[in-house]
Protein backbone atom coordinates (compact mmCIF):
# COMPACT_ATOMS: atom_id res chain seq x y z
CA UNK A 1 0.00 0.00 0.00
CA UNK A 2 1.50 3.15 -1.08
CA UNK A 3 1.13 6.62 0.59
CA UNK A 4 1.66 9.98 0.14
CA UNK A 5 4.73 10.87 2.22
CA UNK A 6 4.31 13.63 4.84
CA UNK A 7 6.06 16.06 2.69
CA UNK A 8 2.56 16.17 0.53
CA UNK A 9 0.65 17.79 3.05
CA UNK A 10 3.51 19.45 5.25
CA UNK A 11 3.11 22.76 3.15
CA UNK A 12 -0.59 23.86 3.46
CA UNK A 13 -2.28 26.64 1.30
CA UNK A 14 -4.39 28.97 3.14
CA UNK A 15 -7.21 27.70 3.86
CA UNK A 16 -10.42 30.01 4.04
CA UNK A 17 -11.53 28.09 7.20
CA UNK A 18 -8.65 29.11 9.51
CA UNK A 19 -9.22 33.07 8.16
CA UNK A 20 -12.48 32.86 9.02
CA UNK A 21 -11.80 30.96 12.51
CA UNK A 22 -9.83 34.31 12.95
CA UNK A 23 -13.28 36.34 13.45
CA UNK A 24 -15.50 34.20 14.87
CA UNK A 25 -15.08 35.97 18.22
CA UNK A 26 -15.78 39.36 16.72
CA UNK A 27 -19.99 38.60 16.51
CA UNK A 28 -21.20 41.79 15.45
CA UNK A 29 -23.99 43.16 18.18
CA UNK A 30 -27.09 43.38 15.70
CA UNK A 31 -26.57 39.76 15.18
CA UNK A 32 -26.35 39.46 18.85
CA UNK A 33 -29.77 40.71 19.01
CA UNK A 34 -31.61 39.54 16.37
CA UNK A 35 -30.17 35.99 17.68
CA UNK A 36 -32.18 36.81 20.61
CA UNK A 37 -35.49 36.71 18.91
CA UNK A 38 -34.68 34.48 16.25
CA UNK A 39 -37.37 31.99 16.45
CA UNK A 40 -36.77 27.86 16.55
CA UNK A 41 -36.94 26.04 13.19
CA UNK A 42 -40.26 24.73 12.61
CA UNK A 43 -41.34 21.03 14.34
CA UNK A 44 -41.56 19.23 10.66
CA UNK A 45 -38.82 18.66 8.62
CA UNK A 46 -38.58 21.31 5.87
CA UNK A 47 -39.47 19.73 2.70
CA UNK A 48 -38.03 22.16 0.06
CA UNK A 49 -37.52 19.38 -2.59
CA UNK A 50 -35.84 20.50 -5.82
CA UNK A 51 -37.91 17.79 -7.64
CA UNK A 52 -40.83 19.26 -6.17
CA UNK A 53 -43.86 20.78 -9.05
CA UNK A 54 -44.40 24.16 -8.77
CA UNK A 55 -47.74 23.85 -6.92
CA UNK A 56 -46.09 21.47 -4.61
CA UNK A 57 -43.48 23.73 -3.87
CA UNK A 58 -45.76 26.71 -2.75
CA UNK A 59 -48.38 25.26 -0.87
CA UNK A 60 -45.02 23.79 0.80
CA UNK A 61 -43.67 27.02 1.20
CA UNK A 62 -46.42 28.29 2.69
CA UNK A 63 -47.15 26.12 4.96
CA UNK A 64 -43.57 26.27 6.65
CA UNK A 65 -43.99 29.56 6.26
CA UNK A 66 -47.15 29.67 8.39
CA UNK A 67 -45.95 27.47 10.92
CA UNK A 68 -42.74 30.13 11.08
CA UNK A 69 -45.00 33.06 11.33
CA UNK A 70 -47.09 30.79 14.38
CA UNK A 71 -43.56 29.92 16.10
CA UNK A 72 -42.48 33.71 16.19
CA UNK A 73 -45.94 34.62 17.73
CA UNK A 74 -45.56 32.22 20.22
CA UNK A 75 -42.20 33.32 21.02
CA UNK A 76 -43.03 36.68 21.78
CA UNK A 77 -45.46 36.01 24.11
CA UNK A 78 -43.06 33.86 26.35
CA UNK A 79 -40.05 34.26 27.63
CA UNK A 80 -37.35 34.30 25.26
CA UNK A 81 -35.84 30.89 25.10
CA UNK A 82 -32.02 30.17 26.09
CA UNK A 83 -29.70 30.20 23.20
CA UNK A 84 -27.27 27.69 23.25
CA UNK A 85 -23.39 29.01 23.67
CA UNK A 86 -22.48 28.23 20.34
CA UNK A 87 -25.81 30.30 18.54
CA UNK A 88 -22.70 33.25 18.82
CA UNK A 89 -20.47 31.42 17.47
CA UNK A 90 -22.37 29.98 14.61
CA UNK A 91 -23.75 33.47 13.63
CA UNK A 92 -20.16 35.07 13.56
CA UNK A 93 -18.76 31.91 11.35
CA UNK A 94 -21.63 32.55 8.95
CA UNK A 95 -20.84 36.47 8.89
CA UNK A 96 -16.94 35.79 8.47
CA UNK A 97 -17.97 33.26 5.51
CA UNK A 98 -18.44 36.64 3.95
CA UNK A 99 -16.16 39.59 3.49
CA UNK A 100 -17.75 42.73 4.84
CA UNK A 101 -19.07 45.13 1.92
CA UNK A 102 -16.01 47.50 1.05
CA UNK A 103 -18.34 50.13 0.27
CA UNK A 104 -21.94 50.82 -0.08
CA UNK A 105 -22.13 50.79 -3.71
CA UNK A 106 -19.67 47.79 -4.20
CA UNK A 107 -20.16 44.32 -4.62
CA UNK A 108 -17.02 42.87 -4.01
CA UNK A 109 -18.11 40.27 -1.55
CA UNK A 110 -20.71 39.27 -3.85
CA UNK A 111 -20.13 35.40 -5.38
CA UNK A 112 -20.69 36.26 -9.15
CA UNK A 113 -18.22 39.99 -8.62
CA UNK A 114 -15.79 37.91 -7.39
CA UNK A 115 -15.45 35.15 -10.08
CA UNK A 116 -15.49 38.32 -12.25
CA UNK A 117 -12.40 39.73 -10.61
CA UNK A 118 -10.71 36.82 -10.06
CA UNK A 119 -10.81 35.89 -13.65
CA UNK A 120 -9.74 39.31 -14.08
CA UNK A 121 -6.80 38.71 -11.85
CA UNK A 122 -6.21 35.17 -13.92
CA UNK A 123 -6.62 33.56 -10.59
CA UNK A 124 -10.09 32.30 -10.60
CA UNK A 125 -11.15 30.10 -7.55
CA UNK A 126 -13.97 28.35 -9.67
CA UNK A 127 -14.00 25.95 -12.34
CA UNK A 128 -13.30 27.37 -16.27
CA UNK A 129 -16.73 26.18 -17.21
CA UNK A 130 -18.94 27.26 -13.88
CA UNK A 131 -22.43 27.70 -13.68
CA UNK A 132 -22.64 30.62 -11.72
CA UNK A 133 -24.18 33.48 -13.10
CA UNK A 134 -21.64 36.47 -13.58
CA UNK A 135 -23.56 40.45 -12.70
CA UNK A 136 -23.30 42.76 -15.49
CA UNK A 137 -20.24 44.71 -14.53
CA UNK A 138 -21.26 48.15 -13.03
CA UNK A 139 -24.76 46.97 -12.49
CA UNK A 140 -26.45 49.48 -9.77
CA UNK A 141 -27.09 48.01 -6.36
CA UNK A 142 -30.67 48.09 -5.47
CA UNK A 143 -31.48 48.78 -1.79
CA UNK A 144 -33.87 46.22 0.06
CA UNK A 145 -36.10 47.62 2.90
CA UNK A 146 -35.81 46.26 6.36
CA UNK A 147 -39.11 43.93 6.16
CA UNK A 148 -38.74 43.12 2.52
CA UNK A 149 -34.93 41.68 3.86
CA UNK A 150 -36.99 39.67 7.31
CA UNK A 151 -39.14 38.50 4.75
CA UNK A 152 -36.95 37.26 2.18
CA UNK A 153 -34.27 35.54 4.63
CA UNK A 154 -37.35 34.09 6.19
CA UNK A 155 -38.17 32.40 2.89
CA UNK A 156 -34.65 31.63 2.43
CA UNK A 157 -34.06 29.94 5.62
CA UNK A 158 -37.14 28.02 4.97
CA UNK A 159 -36.29 26.81 1.89
CA UNK A 160 -32.61 25.67 2.67
CA UNK A 161 -31.37 26.15 6.15
CA UNK A 162 -29.51 29.47 4.95
CA UNK A 163 -29.91 32.14 7.63
CA UNK A 164 -28.61 35.80 6.93
CA UNK A 165 -27.94 37.24 10.17
CA UNK A 166 -28.84 41.31 9.93
CA UNK A 167 -25.33 42.16 8.91
CA UNK A 168 -25.06 40.33 5.98
CA UNK A 169 -28.28 42.44 4.43
CA UNK A 170 -26.29 44.13 2.04
CA UNK A 171 -25.39 40.59 0.66
CA UNK A 172 -28.97 40.08 -0.49
CA UNK A 173 -28.51 43.47 -2.18
CA UNK A 174 -25.11 42.48 -4.00
CA UNK A 175 -26.32 38.78 -4.96
CA UNK A 176 -30.11 39.81 -5.57
CA UNK A 177 -29.82 42.70 -8.02
CA UNK A 178 -28.98 41.00 -11.03
CA UNK A 179 -31.91 38.37 -10.11
CA UNK A 180 -34.41 41.60 -9.87
CA UNK A 181 -32.82 43.29 -13.26
CA UNK A 182 -33.33 40.26 -15.84
CA UNK A 183 -36.98 39.52 -13.76
CA UNK A 184 -37.66 43.01 -14.76
CA UNK A 185 -38.90 43.79 -11.19
CA UNK A 186 -38.43 47.32 -9.21
CA UNK A 187 -38.27 45.80 -5.47
CA UNK A 188 -36.84 43.08 -3.48
CA UNK A 189 -41.17 42.70 -2.25
CA UNK A 190 -41.84 42.36 -5.66
CA UNK A 191 -38.91 39.33 -5.90
CA UNK A 192 -40.19 37.92 -2.75
CA UNK A 193 -43.68 37.48 -4.65
CA UNK A 194 -42.36 36.17 -7.60
CA UNK A 195 -40.50 33.56 -5.63
CA UNK A 196 -43.58 32.36 -3.47
CA UNK A 197 -46.35 32.76 -6.13
CA UNK A 198 -44.83 33.23 -10.42
CA UNK A 199 -45.40 29.93 -12.57
CA UNK A 200 -41.42 29.65 -13.15
CA UNK A 201 -40.95 29.94 -8.62
CA UNK A 202 -39.49 26.72 -9.29
CA UNK A 203 -36.76 27.70 -11.94
CA UNK A 204 -36.16 30.81 -9.59
CA UNK A 205 -35.52 29.21 -6.66
CA UNK A 206 -33.10 27.21 -8.28
CA UNK A 207 -31.33 30.27 -9.40
CA UNK A 208 -31.71 31.92 -6.13
CA UNK A 209 -29.77 28.94 -4.55
CA UNK A 210 -27.30 29.67 -6.96
CA UNK A 211 -26.35 33.44 -6.13
CA UNK A 212 -27.51 33.23 -2.16
CA UNK A 213 -24.90 30.45 -1.90
CA UNK A 214 -21.20 30.96 -0.80
CA UNK A 215 -18.98 28.09 -2.96
CA UNK A 216 -15.37 28.75 -1.92
CA UNK A 217 -13.43 25.89 -1.71
CA UNK A 218 -10.21 24.29 -3.45
CA UNK A 219 -8.41 21.09 -4.06
CA UNK A 220 -6.23 19.43 -0.81
CA UNK A 221 -8.10 22.24 1.23
CA UNK A 222 -7.02 21.60 4.80
CA UNK A 223 -4.05 19.41 4.74
CA UNK A 224 -4.16 17.98 8.18
CA UNK A 225 -7.39 16.71 8.18
CA UNK A 226 -6.46 14.98 4.35
CA UNK A 227 -3.28 13.61 6.07
CA UNK A 228 -5.15 11.55 8.70
CA UNK A 229 -8.09 11.00 6.22
CA UNK A 230 -5.14 8.79 4.29
CA UNK A 231 -2.77 8.07 6.66
CA UNK A 232 -5.06 6.66 9.07
CA UNK A 233 -8.68 7.08 8.43
CA UNK A 234 -8.75 5.25 4.35
CA UNK A 235 -6.43 2.57 5.81
CA UNK A 236 -8.32 1.43 9.18
CA UNK A 237 -11.50 1.06 6.91
CA UNK A 238 -9.98 -0.52 4.35
CA UNK A 239 -8.86 -3.41 7.00
CA UNK A 240 -11.88 -3.69 8.82
CA UNK A 241 -14.14 -4.27 5.25
CA UNK A 242 -11.57 -6.47 4.32
CA UNK A 243 -11.42 -8.30 7.23
CA UNK A 244 -15.14 -8.72 7.24
CA UNK A 245 -14.80 -10.13 3.32
CA UNK A 246 -16.15 -6.86 2.15
CA UNK A 247 -14.94 -4.56 -1.26
CA UNK A 248 -17.47 -1.76 -1.38
CA UNK A 249 -16.61 1.55 0.25
CA UNK A 250 -19.31 4.77 0.68
CA UNK A 251 -18.60 7.86 0.83
CA UNK A 252 -20.73 10.95 1.16
CA UNK A 253 -19.48 14.41 0.42
CA UNK A 254 -22.24 16.78 1.41
CA UNK A 255 -22.03 20.06 0.16
CA UNK A 256 -19.01 19.63 -2.44
CA UNK A 257 -19.48 23.38 -4.03
CA UNK A 258 -17.71 22.55 -7.72
CA UNK A 259 -16.33 19.53 -6.72
CA UNK A 260 -12.67 20.08 -5.93
CA UNK A 261 -13.55 17.70 -2.59
CA UNK A 262 -15.07 14.86 -3.87
CA UNK A 263 -12.25 14.90 -6.26
CA UNK A 264 -9.75 15.27 -3.46
CA UNK A 265 -11.27 12.45 -1.56
CA UNK A 266 -10.89 10.06 -5.14
CA UNK A 267 -7.59 10.94 -5.52
CA UNK A 268 -6.19 9.94 -1.88
CA UNK A 269 -8.33 6.85 -2.26
CA UNK A 270 -6.51 6.06 -5.43
CA UNK A 271 -3.33 6.92 -3.42
CA UNK A 272 -4.24 4.36 -0.73
CA UNK A 273 -5.62 1.43 -2.99
CA UNK A 274 -3.28 1.95 -6.19
CA UNK A 275 -3.25 -1.23 -7.87
CA UNK A 276 -5.77 -3.03 -5.80
CA UNK A 277 -8.21 -0.53 -6.75
CA UNK A 278 -10.07 -1.86 -9.75
CA UNK A 279 -10.68 -5.14 -7.04
CA UNK A 280 -12.94 -2.37 -5.11
CA UNK A 281 -16.74 -0.89 -5.70
CA UNK A 282 -16.07 2.56 -4.51
CA UNK A 283 -19.13 5.30 -4.68
CA UNK A 284 -18.55 8.93 -3.84
CA UNK A 285 -21.82 10.61 -3.69
CA UNK A 286 -21.28 14.34 -4.58
CA UNK A 287 -24.20 17.07 -3.81
CA UNK A 288 -24.83 20.57 -3.05
CA UNK A 289 -27.77 23.16 -3.00
CA UNK A 290 -26.88 24.68 -6.17
CA UNK A 291 -27.11 23.34 -9.36
CA UNK A 292 -24.59 25.68 -10.93
CA UNK A 293 -22.09 24.00 -9.04
CA UNK A 294 -22.78 20.75 -9.61
CA UNK A 295 -23.14 21.33 -13.04
CA UNK A 296 -19.32 23.02 -13.37
CA UNK A 297 -18.44 19.71 -10.90
CA UNK A 298 -19.54 17.69 -13.30
CA UNK A 299 -17.43 18.44 -16.06
CA UNK A 300 -14.27 18.87 -13.77
CA UNK A 301 -12.30 21.31 -15.76
CA UNK A 302 -10.26 23.57 -13.75
CA UNK A 303 -7.64 26.46 -13.81
CA UNK A 304 -4.42 26.52 -12.05
CA UNK A 305 -5.90 28.58 -8.97
CA UNK A 306 -7.98 25.77 -8.04
CA UNK A 307 -4.85 23.43 -7.85
CA UNK A 308 -2.29 25.90 -5.60
CA UNK A 309 -2.53 23.74 -2.27
CA UNK A 310 -2.01 20.32 -4.52
CA UNK A 311 0.93 18.52 -4.71
CA UNK A 312 2.67 18.04 -8.10
CA UNK A 313 3.13 14.95 -8.67
CA UNK A 314 -0.94 14.49 -8.04
CA UNK A 315 -1.66 16.98 -10.16
CA UNK A 316 0.46 15.01 -13.20
CA UNK A 317 -1.07 12.28 -11.68
CA UNK A 318 -4.89 13.18 -12.27
CA UNK A 319 -5.30 15.98 -14.84
CA UNK A 320 -4.50 16.17 -18.30
CA UNK A 321 -3.39 19.72 -19.12
CA UNK A 322 -5.15 21.23 -21.97
CA UNK A 323 -3.55 25.56 -22.55
CA UNK A 324 -4.57 27.03 -19.58
CA UNK A 325 -6.98 24.57 -17.84
CA UNK A 326 -6.65 20.64 -16.50
CA UNK A 327 -9.35 18.47 -16.70
CA UNK A 328 -9.90 15.15 -14.34
CA UNK A 329 -9.16 12.28 -15.41
CA UNK A 330 -11.84 9.92 -16.51
CA UNK A 331 -10.82 7.03 -14.33
CA UNK A 332 -11.20 9.24 -11.46
CA UNK A 333 -14.49 10.84 -12.16
CA UNK A 334 -16.39 7.29 -12.31
CA UNK A 335 -15.68 7.17 -9.16
CA UNK A 336 -18.02 10.32 -8.19
CA UNK A 337 -21.59 10.52 -9.03
CA UNK A 338 -23.07 14.42 -8.57
CA UNK A 339 -26.25 15.17 -7.78
CA UNK A 340 -28.24 17.94 -6.41
CA UNK A 341 -29.68 17.68 -2.92
CA UNK A 342 -30.70 20.45 -0.39
CA UNK A 343 -29.67 18.96 3.49
CA UNK A 344 -32.47 20.70 5.23
CA UNK A 345 -34.90 18.08 3.39
CA UNK A 346 -34.48 15.36 5.83
CA UNK A 347 -36.82 13.03 3.19
CA UNK A 348 -34.79 13.79 0.49
CA UNK A 349 -31.41 12.49 2.16
CA UNK A 350 -33.04 9.45 3.12
CA UNK A 351 -34.84 8.60 -0.28
CA UNK A 352 -31.27 9.90 -2.48
CA UNK A 353 -28.23 9.32 -0.20
CA UNK A 354 -27.02 5.57 0.00
CA UNK A 355 -25.53 4.55 3.52
CA UNK A 356 -21.65 5.72 4.29
CA UNK A 357 -19.06 4.62 5.35
CA UNK A 358 -17.17 7.90 5.81
CA UNK A 359 -19.38 11.72 5.29
CA UNK A 360 -17.47 14.78 4.46
CA UNK A 361 -19.59 17.96 5.34
CA UNK A 362 -16.75 20.67 5.12
CA UNK A 363 -17.63 24.50 6.12
CA UNK A 364 -21.21 23.98 5.44
CA UNK A 365 -23.06 24.01 8.76
CA UNK A 366 -21.37 27.60 8.70
CA UNK A 367 -24.64 28.84 7.27
CA UNK A 368 -26.93 26.96 9.36
CA UNK A 369 -28.22 28.15 12.73
CA UNK A 370 -27.84 25.76 15.30
CA UNK A 371 -31.47 23.93 14.90
CA UNK A 372 -30.99 23.74 11.15
CA UNK A 373 -27.23 22.35 12.19
CA UNK A 374 -28.73 19.94 15.04
CA UNK A 375 -31.13 18.43 11.80
CA UNK A 376 -28.35 18.12 9.58
CA UNK A 377 -25.83 16.76 12.06
CA UNK A 378 -28.44 13.95 12.81
CA UNK A 379 -29.41 13.12 9.06
CA UNK A 380 -25.18 12.72 9.15
CA UNK A 381 -25.81 10.14 12.12
CA UNK A 382 -28.65 8.49 10.14
CA UNK A 383 -26.89 7.97 7.08
CA UNK A 384 -23.78 6.33 8.78
CA UNK A 385 -22.85 2.86 9.19
CA UNK A 386 -22.08 1.80 12.46
CA UNK A 387 -18.48 2.57 13.26
CA UNK A 388 -18.54 5.43 10.50
CA UNK A 389 -17.19 8.77 10.82
CA UNK A 390 -17.60 12.38 10.08
CA UNK A 391 -14.98 15.25 9.10
CA UNK A 392 -16.12 18.60 9.51
CA UNK A 393 -14.82 21.46 8.56
CA UNK A 394 -11.23 23.29 10.54
CA UNK A 395 -13.70 25.74 11.84
CA UNK A 396 -16.69 24.15 13.13
CA UNK A 397 -17.55 21.68 15.62
CA UNK A 398 -20.22 19.85 17.60
CA UNK A 399 -20.06 20.93 20.70
CA UNK A 400 -23.29 21.92 21.92
CA UNK A 401 -24.49 20.35 18.88
CA UNK A 402 -24.79 16.27 19.00
CA UNK A 403 -23.05 14.21 21.93
CA UNK A 404 -23.98 11.17 19.66
CA UNK A 405 -20.43 10.86 17.76
CA UNK A 406 -17.21 10.00 19.56
CA UNK A 407 -14.15 12.59 18.74
CA UNK A 408 -11.65 10.96 18.02
CA UNK A 409 -8.62 13.73 18.14
CA UNK A 410 -6.05 13.72 16.01
CA UNK A 411 -2.93 15.88 14.73
CA UNK A 412 -4.63 18.93 13.32
CA UNK A 413 -8.20 17.45 13.40
CA UNK A 414 -11.07 15.51 15.00
CA UNK A 415 -12.63 12.66 13.21
CA UNK A 416 -16.12 12.38 14.74
CA UNK A 417 -17.41 8.41 15.11
CA UNK A 418 -20.69 6.62 15.15
CA UNK A 419 -20.10 3.81 17.45
CA UNK A 420 -20.05 0.06 15.82
C1 LIG B 1 -18.03 27.03 1.38
S1 LIG B 1 -18.66 25.75 0.36
C2 LIG B 1 -17.77 24.35 0.99
C3 LIG B 1 -17.27 23.43 -0.11
C4 LIG B 1 -16.44 22.24 0.36
N1 LIG B 1 -17.20 21.40 1.25
C5 LIG B 1 -15.16 22.72 1.01
O1 LIG B 1 -15.06 22.71 2.25
O2 LIG B 1 -14.23 23.11 0.31
C6 LIG B 1 -20.30 25.52 1.06
C7 LIG B 1 -21.24 24.78 0.13
O3 LIG B 1 -22.39 24.37 0.87
C8 LIG B 1 -23.50 24.41 0.00
N2 LIG B 1 -24.76 24.46 0.76
C9 LIG B 1 -25.26 25.48 1.51
N3 LIG B 1 -26.45 25.17 1.99
C10 LIG B 1 -26.75 23.93 1.55
C11 LIG B 1 -27.87 23.06 1.71
N4 LIG B 1 -28.95 23.42 2.40
N5 LIG B 1 -27.84 21.85 1.10
C12 LIG B 1 -26.75 21.47 0.37
N6 LIG B 1 -25.68 22.24 0.19
C13 LIG B 1 -25.67 23.47 0.76
C14 LIG B 1 -23.25 25.66 -0.82
O4 LIG B 1 -23.96 25.67 -2.03
C15 LIG B 1 -21.74 25.65 -1.02
O5 LIG B 1 -21.36 25.13 -2.26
Amino acid sequence: MALLPPSNFSSPGKDAATDTSRLFSAAKPAETAYAKTEPARPATTPGASSGASGSTLAADIAKRLAERAAERAAAANAAPPPRPVAFASSLAARSAADAAPSSSSTSSSDVASRIASMIASSKPAVPVASGITTPSAGLKKLRIADDEFVQLRELIYTLCGIFIADSRKYLVENRLTNRLKELNLKSFGEYYHFLRFDKSRTTEVQQLFDVITTNETSFYRNPPQLKTFQDIVVPAEIEKLKNAGQRKLRIWSAGCSTGEEPYTIAMILSEVLRAQLPAWDIKITANDLSEGVVRAARQGIYNEYALRTTPQDIVQRYFTKSEMSYHVKSDLKRLIQFGQINLSDTGMIKRQVERSHIIFCRNVIIYFDDEMKRQVIESFYDNLLPGGCLLIGHSESLHNLSRAFKPEHQTGTIVYRKQA
